[in-house]
């Protein structure tokens, strides 16, 4: 008797200890597929199969999985080539404007943490929101999500060439070490998650440019935002972000540049309207003006952002900061669109031209994100660099 009663009781602590020790996933982090307002995609990796991956939710915070008034069940999806398992929970239904609180895992390897997030308004609001890229996983990247996250953005579009693996399975532990820091950095003061929207850069593509989808597989299996890597996202009455695949995984041209007209036109009214992507049309780096992606945006991509009137392009890939003068027809106009650029959210910083060129306002060697005010149809930029400081402002 004595030694079953013993045996039950090592059991039972062998249990608990287990369920302690359960490390819960790998990573977390939220993007979306849809609808701002009323969905969430709640992602998140395991290293080994799981059959359960879900999420418990609800618009309160509580201590058991038990107490949340809602779950959502996830589809395993192996990664190609690796022992990692990506799973993808959208809730939905969700009322928008709403913090939500969460925990994300599996029995098996057990749950996340309780985190938070914040649908987007369904009425107007004023927005805040980053952006940058080419990142890496340098100190100055995650003092820069630092600083980023310390202005409490509802949400982050990053412009291609995170975390470098180019594609490779062997560097996988590029993107752990990126998102370790994105989940622990890019938490704003008052405890929110930060959801990505992301264009694929070069770094994200086996061969840089001309390729597939099947060439950048982290930034489709890790993110899946749409299946083709072009697309747009609506973030809240008065904004949209056409998100731009600069010659990586789809031409810029051809069925890219017709979806992006049509829904240009059909999107014309939103006061707000960005383009995020990764080659710049205006670059400011010297020397390559007239190279094949750089001229391709401009011939595919910039009578569209004239005709419907633009207000930023988001642009990165060379390492330096840039803001470009009003721009429309390849002219300066002060009612055209304003470049900002040139990705540099961690990298070593590049050099400029030793002289400004005719489309550029203000060019620097410098890392930086942008800080985006919306507020009605006024939009306020300012650059900030790893110590928090503001160096270049501008509004249209
Ligand atoms: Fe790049």
């Amino acid at each position: 008797m004595i030694k079953k009663l013993s045996t039950i009781l090592i059991l039972g602590l062998l249990t608990v200890a287990l369920a302690a020790a359960a490390p819960g996933p790998r990573h977390v982090y939220l993007t979306w597929q849809g609808d701002t307002s009323t969905t969430m995609t709640v992602v998140f990796q395991t290293l080994t199969p799981v059959d359960d991956p879900v999420v418990y939710f609800g618009p309160d915070s509580h201590e058991k999985l038990s107490e949340y008034p809602s779950q959502t069940k996830g589809r395993p999806t192996k990664f190609p080539g690796l022992n990692r398992w990506v799973h993808f929970v959208k809730l939905t239904g969700l009322e928008p404007g709403q913090t939500y609180y969460f925990r994300a895992g599996d029995s098996k390897n057990g749950f996340s943490t309780e985190r938070k997030f914040r649908t987007m308004a369904s009425e107007s609001e004023d927005v805040r929101f980053v952006t940058g890229g080419d990142m890496w996983i340098e100190p100055a990247t995650f003092e820069l999500m630092k600083q980023a996250a310390s202005q409490s953005p509802q949400f982050a579009l990053v412009g291609g060439d995170m975390a470098y693996a180019d594609g490779k399975t062997s560097h996988v532990n590029f993107w752990d070490k990126w998102l370790d820091g994105w989940d622990k950095y890019m938490v704003t003061p008052q405890g929110y998650m930060i959801p990505m929207i992301l264009a694929v850069g070069n770094h994200e593509t086996r061969g840089g440019f001309g390729g597939k989808p099947e060439d950048a597989p982290y930034f489709y299996n890790f993110f899946k935002q749409d299946a083709r890597g072009y697309f747009s996202r609506r973030l809240g009455p008065d904004i949209i972000v056409y998100v731009l695949d600069s010659g990586h995984t789809n031409p810029q041209g051809g069925a890219q540049a017709q979806w992006l007209a049509k829904e240009m036109e059909r999107t014309q009214n939103i006061k707000n309207r960005f383009a995020l992507y990764h080659v710049p049309l205006y670059p400011s780096y010297p020397g390559v003006f007239n190279n094949p992606y750089e001229s391709g945006g401009r011939k595919h991509w910039g009578p569209l952002f004239d005709k419907y009137r633009l207000k930023a392009g988001f642009e990165n890939h060379y390492h330096t900061f840039k803001r470009t003068k009003p721009l429309r027809g390849n002219k300066v106009d002060p009612a055209g669109t304003v470049y900002l650029g040139d990705g540099c959210w961690g990298r070593p910083p590049r050099k400029v031209k030793a002289q400004l060129d005719w489309y550029e306002a203000k060019t620097a060697s410098r890392r930086h994100v942008w800080l985006v005010d919306v507020s009605g149809d006024k939009v306020h930029y300012r650059a900030m660099d790893p110590h928090g400081k503001i160096f270049d402002e501008y509004e249209n």
